[in-house]
């Protein structure tokens, strides 16, 4: 019988708990309570308490905890157990390789993003000083990697939402790239003045239709904001609004990166089937779903 963790000693000999140890615990707490992912959450929860990567959780995982690090787990764990996502409890979230700041103002970014990414550096391997549009950035993890990943870029990033403005601003600056980022306040569009024309715009737009909101996960619906996830009726409200204008403002040859939903690559698909777009391609996922939209404006 395992020793709940609240009635053991904070640290030392008896609490028996180290960093490995503490792991298994709250791996088996997190299984036990039917959380998901219970091995990963344990893991970032020991990394982030006790400040080790993985390689000092193996060289130093049998250490007695520090009583300081033993109530931060504890804490954690609690949170953890009444349905906080990790993320939520640390203030950030990894994309890329890289560390984003979040809070409940904007979308914890995703791993499924991470093929947006990577279609954006390949297709800009030969764009020399590239400029770039990132439409709903929310926390900047689009526009900032980019910017991160290619020093000779520039970035215009955009929300409707003041708050998750404030935030992209800040990773910007831990990130080292706000000298290259400008961030403008407004709804699609609105927000991009009619002067500039870029050589890649690209937007994780909100795409969950109207009845696919009533059936997420509750964890999402508490703490990721319905702003950044409505997309209308069928999903696709701001694909059109996006589309419909990003010929006039992408340079000749210059591309469209949309992140789509699993189901969305026929609509988007018919969404660009006009004389604007040549080259349109769906990427896949590592799941083998379909996961963004390319199209390149035409000659
Ligand atoms: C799915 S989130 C994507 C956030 C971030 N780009 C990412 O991939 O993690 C969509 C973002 O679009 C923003 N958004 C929603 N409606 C908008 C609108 N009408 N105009 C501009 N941005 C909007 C939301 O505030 C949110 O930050």
């Amino acid at each position: 019988m395992v020793t709940p963790l609240n009635k053991r000693p904070r640290s030392g000999p008896y609490s028996g708990l180290n960093a490995r140890s503490a792991k298994r615990f709250l791996t088996q707490a997190f299984s036990e309570a039917g959380i998901p992912f219970a091995e990963d959450d344990a893991l970032e929860i020991v990394l982030a308490a006790t400040g080790f990567d993985k390689i000092a959780l193996m060289l130093r995982g049998t250490e007695f905890l520090t009583p300081e690090v033993f109530e931060t787990i504890q804490s954690y764990m609690t949170r953890r157990l009444s349905g906080e996502p990790v993320d939520h409890i640390l203030g950030w979230r990894e994309f890329y390789g890289r560390r984003f700041k979040i809070s409940g103002d904007v979308l914890s970014p995703r791993a499924d993003t991470e093929p947006l990414v990577r279609g954006a550096l390949s297709r800009l391997e030969k764009t020399a000083r590239p400029i770039l549009l990132d439409m709903g950035t929310g926390s900047g993890a689009i526009g900032l990697t980019l910017l991160a990943e290619l020093p000779e870029a520039d970035l215009l990033a955009t929300d409707i939402s003041e708050a998750a403005l404030k935030i992209a601003k800040e990773n910007a600056a831990t990130l080292h790239v706000k000298d290259r980022a400008e961030f403008l306040l407004g709804g699609w569009w609105d927000a991009v003045p009619e002067n500039l024309t870029f050589d890649m715009i690209l937007s994780n737009p909100p795409y969950i239709t109207n009845a696919a909101m009533e059936t997420l996960e509750t964890e999402v619906v508490r703490y990721d904001p319905d702003l950044a996830l409505r997309g209308g009726p069928d999903g696709l409200d701001a694909y059109r609004a996006i589309i419909a204008t990003a010929p006039l403002r992408l340079k000749c040859g210059g591309w469209l990166g949309l992140e789509i939903g699993f189901d969305q690559g026929h609509e988007l698909k018919v969404l660009l089937n006009s004389g604007s777009w040549e080259n349109i391609t769906i990427d896949k996922d590592l799941g083998g779903l379909d996961r963004v939209v390319w199209a390149r404006k035409a000659d």
